[in-house]
């Protein structure tokens, strides 16, 4: 792979303690064209803009995906991902439903290894600390035929880590609008899903809240996901999450948070989860802990969550499942504890 390197860094011009997420980016990107038929070799250069014809098929038929990884450091200065074959597997599966030529398994990985060794510098090894990694693919003939677009690029960017939430959600249960539907792309990480929900996301916050919570796209009675996560709550001493289905995100925290809980010994249930469930356990105190969980977060605490024109407010635990299962995912991925199902993935230095 052809490694340009940038001849300045931006590092000494970013205060790290005051960073939002997403607003800075580090002085590389990968970069591998399609066209012709097939992926060209990639490179890794400056990060710069890119220039794209007005006519770029993205930009009128939104022909894109992405994925959201993180990479750590330790007290060793070794560099880990977490996961990231189940994020290869799933850009596969979002590639496939929005008709994009599969990005080469050898690429993605080799291109994450050299990119992160290259950025080390962007990583502290600070507790909680991170390099956000956005993998995306988009369509990129100059064309407004609409049909699938002949040329395609890869890129993955990087972003020094900053908390996503920086307090508990209030979150609105959608009774109108919908996230996905049955046969729809809500299961893949395509850019349109994010998209579309901005606007009732925006109704919600005029509401007072700070998300959603999707339904079903046919009753609105069933939980789906929330935001941008997917969604859990604490029914007695019981986690209970809905199952993935082609309306919900196999998400790779989510899958975490299942298998982290029945490792600390808490009973998890995947299975429906219906508004009249929630709010009668809410009324007999049994509705505990409700909690997002996504790459970019982690886990996001909930602390109340409105239906029509009710409002429901959780009581504050000491000790919450949130925090516990928070902590030792965010404590195995920066080697900090004993990896139970190898889960970590070494960059090679
Ligand atoms: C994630 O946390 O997994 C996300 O996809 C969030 C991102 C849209 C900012």
């Amino acid at each position: 792979m052809k490694i340009t390197k940038s001849t300045n860094t931006k590092i000494n011009d970013v205060n790290f303690n005051s960073i939002k997420f997403g607003e800075i980016f580090t002085d590389h990107m990968f970069e591998c064209n399609f066209s012709n038929g097939s992926w060209e070799d990639p490179i890794i250069r400056p990060y710069s803009s890119l220039v794209l014809d007005p006519s770029t098929h993205v930009f009128h038929y939104g022909q894109s995906i992405f994925e959201g990884m993180k990479a750590y450091k330790d007290n060793n200065n070794d560099l880990w991902l977490f996961r990231p074959k189940d994020n290869y597997e799933r850009l596969k599966k979002s590639s496939e439903r929005m008709h994009i030529p599969v990005f080469p398994e050898e690429y993605f990985f080799n291109g994450l290894n050299e990119l992160i060794k290259l950025e080390k510098d962007w990583i502290s090894n600070k507790p909680g600390s991170s390099l956000y990694i956005r993998p995306f693919v988009f369509s990129s003939s100059p064309m407004l035929a609409a049909s699938p677009s002949i040329d395609y690029k890869f890129l993955i960017i990087c972003s020094p880590g900053a908390a996503y939430y920086s307090k508990p959600l209030s979150v609105y249960i959608e009774d109108e609008y919908s996230r996905a539907a049955p046969g729809g792309a809500g299961y893949a990480k395509a850019a349109g899903n994010y998209g579309s929900a901005f606007y009732p996301t925006s109704l919600a916050i005029s509401k007072g809240f700070d998300q959603i919570v999707w339904t079903d796209s046919n009753s609105h009675q069933k939980i789906e996901e929330v935001g941008t996560m997917s969604i859990a709550f604490r029914i007695g001493d019981k986690i209970v999450t809905p199952m993935t289905s082609d309306t919900i995100l196999d998400s790779v925290t989510r899958k975490s948070v299942i298998q982290v809980a029945k490792d600390l010994g808490i009973a998890v249930e995947e299975r429906d989860i219906f508004i009249s469930e929630l709010i009668s356990e809410f009324k007999s105190g049994n509705l505990k802990e409700i909690f997002g969980c996504g790459t970019a977060a982690v886990i996001a605490p909930i602390s109340s969550f409105g239906y029509k024109k009710e409002r429901f407010e959780l009581n504050k635990l000491e000790e919450s499942y949130a925090d516990q299962i928070k902590n030792s995912i965010v404590n195995i991925q920066q080697n900090l504890s004993k990896d139970l199902n190898s889960w970590k993935y070494k960059i090679k230095q």
